[in-house]
């Protein structure tokens, strides 16, 4: 039976019911929809709304549902329409008439939006738990790579000295800023909808700022219709977690590059390595991989809730029942990708020597060389076109710039003297950026 079982002559139709049911989607919100129950319950009769001994029966059921459904004693019907008329049914049949009061002055579109809200709160906290985990990873790492040199790139050239150290502390950047738009996201989501009923409020002597309160919201929404309709808040979540999703493939991306033969500037533990069925020499970067094909996905769900909301008119529509899947999922895959991708980074053991063996070809120098120059008087474009020289001199003669005779390098430009050779030194070069 439908709690909106009045106005109807007939059951729903089997695949209506099925197609309107969200309970295999939002069940797992159960703990934050009783959370939000006992505060409306609180507040009503606080309020006056409905009496003490009712308030209490309904928050003591409700706090029995959540242990039963906690120890597993009681079964979330799966064929429910929602986790809201599940916990509402359940609790009426526990406690009679009292349950029947706990609808008073609420609708679903402001109840589920507050659930919303609350377990994502929740899962803000979880993801930035494991972003911290990583950045002490990232720390601990570059700390130990501290004096490994290596080439640093653009266009995927060989372009001048930084260390490994350096390179991973990009990533650190990466993932702060990713933390703090996770805090400015939590700080704009933490309003309170109950109390905008179904859009348009309620008549009743309500008390939002106390449920708001009770619930840990900073404030409640000032507007009914934009309190039930607003998904800004998934959309904005979603594009953070599509931000991480980024700065996750792109690290994964070079993993998978560095852990090539080409490459080999790092080794993977076996642990977070999987091999081929047919090759028996292969050791691949699965976890890397997968994190780097796993961003799609979430990009995917902010498009899908980008999509579902652009042409809803105010307020609340049903369309909106599909934002859940989009940002659990969201949510569920980056918590995941962090859960592999934290460890294999943990575990993972750089090979500074071949990174140095890496940094010593490519004439990565070449702009100190010029620099050089500059440091003798010589003008900059005069400096680099003189090193050009150089280069292209090197490369003919097979040769590199730490070991072209100060004859050499005389011929194209007097101001060089031995001081150039200390000068390049790729150690040198990284020491006086600081990196
Ligand atoms: N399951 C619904 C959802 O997730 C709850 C709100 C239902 N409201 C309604 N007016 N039918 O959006």
């Amino acid at each position: 039976m439908k709690l909106w079982a009045g106005r109807f002559s007939k059951e729903a139709d089997k695949t209506t019911n099925d197609f309107n049911s969200s309970i295999a989607v939002d069940s797992r919100m159960y703990a934050q929809d009783i959370e939000g129950s006992i505060a409306h319950a609180t507040m009503l009769a606080a309020c006056g709304i409905i009496g003490d001994e009712d308030a209490k029966l309904i928050v003591e059921g409700l706090e029995g549902i959540k242990a039963e459904i906690e120890s597993g004693q009681l079964q979330i019907d799966p064929g429910a329409e929602d986790i809201h008329t599940f916990i509402e049914a359940a609790l009426t049949e526990r406690i009679g008439d009292a349950g029947k009061r706990l609808h008073t002055a609420r609708s679903r579109n402001d109840q589920v939006a507050v659930d919303i809200r609350l377990y994502l709160r929740e899962e803000c906290l979880t993801l930035k738990e494991q972003l911290k985990g990583l950045i002490e990873v990232l720390q601990k790492k570059a700390e130990e790579y501290k004096g490994a040199v290596m080439p640093g790139y653009t266009h995927l050239q060989r372009a001048q000295p930084i260390t490994f150290a350096y390179h991973l502390l990009a990533y650190i950047e990466m993932f702060e800023r990713d933390l703090g738009r996770l805090t400015d996201a939590q700080k704009r989501m933490n309003v309170s909808p109950l109390g905008a009923g179904a859009l348009a409020g309620s008549g009743y002597p309500i008390d939002k700022g106390m449920t708001a309160a009770a619930l840990g919201f900073d404030s409640f929404a000032k507007n009914t219709l934009d309190a039930v309709s607003d998904r800004d808040f998934c959309m904005e979540l979603a594009s953070c977690l599509s931000i991480i999703m980024v700065h996750l493939s792109r690290f994964s991306e070079e993993i998978i590059l560095w852990t090539s033969w080409e490459f080999k500037f790092v080794e993977l533990d076996d642990a977070f390595s999987t091999g081929s069925s047919i090759m028996p020499q292969k050791k691949n970067p699965d976890i890397a991989e997968l994190v780097r094909g796993k961003s799609g996905r979430v990009f995917g769900d902010l498009m899908t809730l980008l999509t579902l909301m652009k042409g809803l008119p105010l307020a609340y529509n049903k369309d909106m029942q599909e934002d859940k899947e989009a940002i659990f999922d969201a949510f569920d895959t980056v918590n995941l990708c962090l859960q592999a991708f934290t460890p294999m980074l943990a575990t993972m053991k750089a090979l500074p020597e071949n990174m140095r063996k890496a940094a010593a070809g490519g004439f990565i120098n070449a702009t100190d060389c010029a620099d050089y120059l500059v440091g003798k008087g010589l003008p900059f474009r005069d400096a680099y076109k003189a090193t050009g020289q150089l280069v292209a001199l090197c490369i003919e003669k097979g040769t590199t710039l730490e070991e072209l005779p100060l004859a050499q390098y005389q011929k194209v430009c007097e101001l060089f003297d031995q001081g150039v050779y200390e000068f390049i030194r790729l150690e040198a070069c990284v020491k006086r950026r600081g990196l």
